[in-house]
Formats: structure tokens, C-alpha cells, sequence
């Protein structure tokens, strides 16, 4: 019997093998400079090998005050481009397409002069950011237009806008962050402003036939938090605007490790996984393909979320840190859950400068 988990997907124009997406992980794995080291590709390409459909990267900063993170790789200079080319030459040798998340971390960075939407402090006792000025806004949307031309020159199949967890774009949505009192803040009309504009930016510099994504909260889990409401009329004027594709995420910092995009919750067959009554509610009112990311880790339970049409694409990060192979070992019919057990430990050797791993991974 034909698996529908692996059979042939559209983005837009673009044809992905199978239902599977390897979600935007952070590698830590650039070089100081944020340019593709040989172990990064290394990564991805495995990850090809691996019969991932679609390989989205780790977030890749696209003006240097938005660095979330050393060894974070850069979208912000054309000297990114050669390191990225090679890379992606592998993955389409191995039948995968690969999009680049065109990132901005907002007033969530360590850089000094850090600045989002409005001034606030991501935790309490952390260092309060400025809010951005008028001028800053309209260079961010540059930032982001000229990191996608970059990707499109490389060769990436499309590019993702990260506009969830607290990043930027999410903090100018989120009133919990956004409390600008010009057009860039307000109603939900006024907080979308700069995620619209970036999108607008992004699809004038790449052309209308290049797949656009974008990552988004269902919900920020915080009162006063963007709503599951909101996230479904934004998606909807983004697919007006010729969106290509959302993936579904959740949570910003102050949630809270229980509500974070990272929750440290193992789910059994046969829970719900994190987002999947937004992304139902989601799906019901778009055309375009909604990827659902977020604690799937039984390939039954994959399967359910297709067939019963909640989205259209599963998303994995960190089973496919545990274990790269896991798509070729459902491919080849081990039904078998995914060994990632949910810890987070995959962070630890990225914060030490040594690149994500998991202790525990079978080797
Ligand atoms: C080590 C690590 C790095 C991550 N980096 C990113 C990132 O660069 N961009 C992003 O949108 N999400 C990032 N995430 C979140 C994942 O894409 C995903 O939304 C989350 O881990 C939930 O999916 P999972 O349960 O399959 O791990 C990261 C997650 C992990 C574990």
C-alpha cells in the first residue's frame, strides 16, 4: 500500500519528493563569520541522503545587528553565497530542496544597541532593548529583500521568513511586544504592517515565481500574546499577497519552557501534537500548503495528520538531530516512533561552541 507520507508534495512551483521538512534548526555550525563550514554541509547533505523532502536551514541572520548567536551562519553579505552554492549542489544531487530562513532576532540579540519593535526586556533582569527607528524599519525590510535575492543567487528552491518565537517579525505582531503607537503598531493591522512589507520586499526582489514561506506562531501562549485568531487573518493576507506556504510553530520566551517552540514534552501515539487544533483551523481557511511543526514523532501519527487533512506537510528538528537516518528508516517501513525523547540536551554542545548534537544519539 502506498504511504502517503511519501509521496510528492507542491510548493508553489516547487516539487518535493516526499511530505517531510526538516524544520529550521540552528546548527551552530558557521564559522565565526557566519559562512557554511564543510561539517554544516555535511549536515544538510546527510540529511539528503536521508530522504528529507524539504531542508530548511537554521535561521541565517540578515543584517549583522540581528545576529541571535555566535556561529550562526549570515545572510547579510554576498560573501555567504559560494558556501551556501556547494551545499546546495549537494542536497539537489541527493533529490532534496533546500530553502534558507532568512532571519532578524529584533530586541531579542546580545549585541549592544539591541532593538525591536518597542523597548522591553526578554526576561526580567535582562538588559532592556530600544525601539526601533522609522529609518531602521525601512532598512530591515532591504535587509531581508536583499538576504532572499542572495539565497535565490545561490540556488536555494525558496526562502522561509521567520516571523515566530519571539524573533523579530514576531515581536512586531505580538502586543505583548508591540507597543508602538504609529502605523507599525496598534490593531492587528498595524502590528502586520512590518511583516506584510518584509513579505512585499522579499517577493518584489526574488520575482513571482520563487516559493516564499513564512514560519509563524499559532498563538505566542502569553496573554496579550498574538492569537490563533490573528495568526489566521495574517496567513490569509499573506496568501492574498502570493505566499507560497506556512509553517506552524508557537510560543515566545516568556511562556515558559512548557509553552515554548521547544517543549521539553515527549508525546505518545496518539496525543496531540503541539499545534494541531490551530493548524485545522488554519488549513480550513487557506489554499496554500500548511506544514505543521512540533512534537511529531510517530510516523502513524505523521500519517494521521495527512490523511486527515490537518496539513499538508510534518516538520521535524530535533528527531532528525537524534537521528539523521530516521526518514530512511519509515521509508524502509520500521514504523517505530522517533528516539528523540524531547530533553533539549541537543542545545548544550551548541552553546559551548560545539555545534548541535544529541548525547544520546544512536551512532
Ligand atoms: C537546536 C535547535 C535549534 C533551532 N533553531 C531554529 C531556527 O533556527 N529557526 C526556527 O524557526 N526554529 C528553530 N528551532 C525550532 C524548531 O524548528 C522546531 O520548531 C521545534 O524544535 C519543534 O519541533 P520538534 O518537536 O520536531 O523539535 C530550533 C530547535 C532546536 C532544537
Amino acid at each position: 500500500m502506498e504511504n502517503k507520507l511519501f509521496t510528492p508534495v507542491r510548493i508553489g512551483g516547487l516539487s518535493i519528493r516526499n511530505r517531510f521538512v526538516r524544520s529550521a534548526t540552528h546548527e551552530g555550525l558557521a564559522d565565526e563569520n557566519g559562512f557554511y563550514t564543510e561539517r554544516l554541509s555535511g549536515v544538510l547533505t546527510l540529511l539528503a541522503e536521508h530522504e528529507v523532502g524539504l531542508i530548511i536551514s537554521g535561521h541565517a541572520f540578515v543584517s549583522p545587528e540581528g545576529r541571535a548567536s555566535a556561529l550562526q551562519a549570515s545572510a547579510a553579505t554576498d560573501d555567504a553565497i559560494p558556501g551556501w552554492r556547494e551545499t546546495v549542489e549537494r542536497v539537489h544531487a541527493r533529490g532534496a530542496k533546500i530553502a534558507l530562513q532568512l532571519a532578524h532576532a529584533g530586541g531579542n540579540t546580545a549585541v549592544p544597541g539591541a532593538a525591536g519593535p518597542s523597548a522591553f526586556a526578554q526576561a526580567p533582569g535582562k538588559k532592556e532593548c530600544r525601539a526601533l527607528t522609522p529609518d531602521e524599519i525601512r532598512n530591515l525590510k532591504t535587509a531581508f529583500a536583499a538576504a532572499a535575492c542572495r539565497a535565490r543567487r545561490a540556488g536555494f528552491d525558496a526562502v522561509q521568513i521567520h516571523a515566530a518565537h519571539g524573533y523579530l517579525l514576531s515581536q512586531f505582531l505580538s502586543p505583548y511586544y508591540n507597543r508602538r503607537t504609529d502605523d507599525y503598531g496598534g490593531t492587528l493591522s498595524g502590528r502586520a504592517r512590518m511583516v506584510y512589507e518584509v513579505y512585499d520586499a522579499v517577493r518584489n526582489a526574488v520575482g513571482e515565481d520563487y516559493p516564499v514561506l513564512i514560519k509563524i506562531n499559532s498563538e505566542d501562549f502569553v496573554p496579550d500574546g498574538f492569537s490563533q485568531e490573528e495568526c489566521r487573518e495574517v496567513c490569509r493576507e499573506l496568501e492574498r499577497r502570493g505566499l507560497n506556504g506556512v509553517e506552524l510553530s508557537g510560543g515566545i520566551p516568556p511562556a515558559g519552557a512548557a509553552l515554548s517552540p521547544v517543549r521539553v514534552q515527549d508525546t505518545a501515539d496518539g496525543d496531540k501534537v503541539y499545534y494541531e487544533d490551530a493548524a485545522r483551523q488554519l488549513k480550513a481557511v487557506l489554499r496554500i500548503p500548511v506544514v505543521l511543526v512540533g512534537g511529531v514523532r510517530h510516523p502513524a501519527k505523521a500519517l494521521s495528520l495527512i490523511e486527515s487533512g490537518t496539513c499538508d506537510m510534518i516538520s521535524l528538528s530535533r528527531p532528525l538531530i537524534r537521528e539523521p537516518g530516521l526518514l530512511s528508516r519509515w521509508l524502509a517501513g520500521d514504523g517505530t516512533r522517533a528516539a528523540c525523547v524531547s530533553c533539549n540536551a541537543c542545545f548544550r554542545p551548541i552553546v559551548t561552541g560545539r555545534g548541535f548534537s544529541c548525547p544520546r544519539e544512536r551512532k
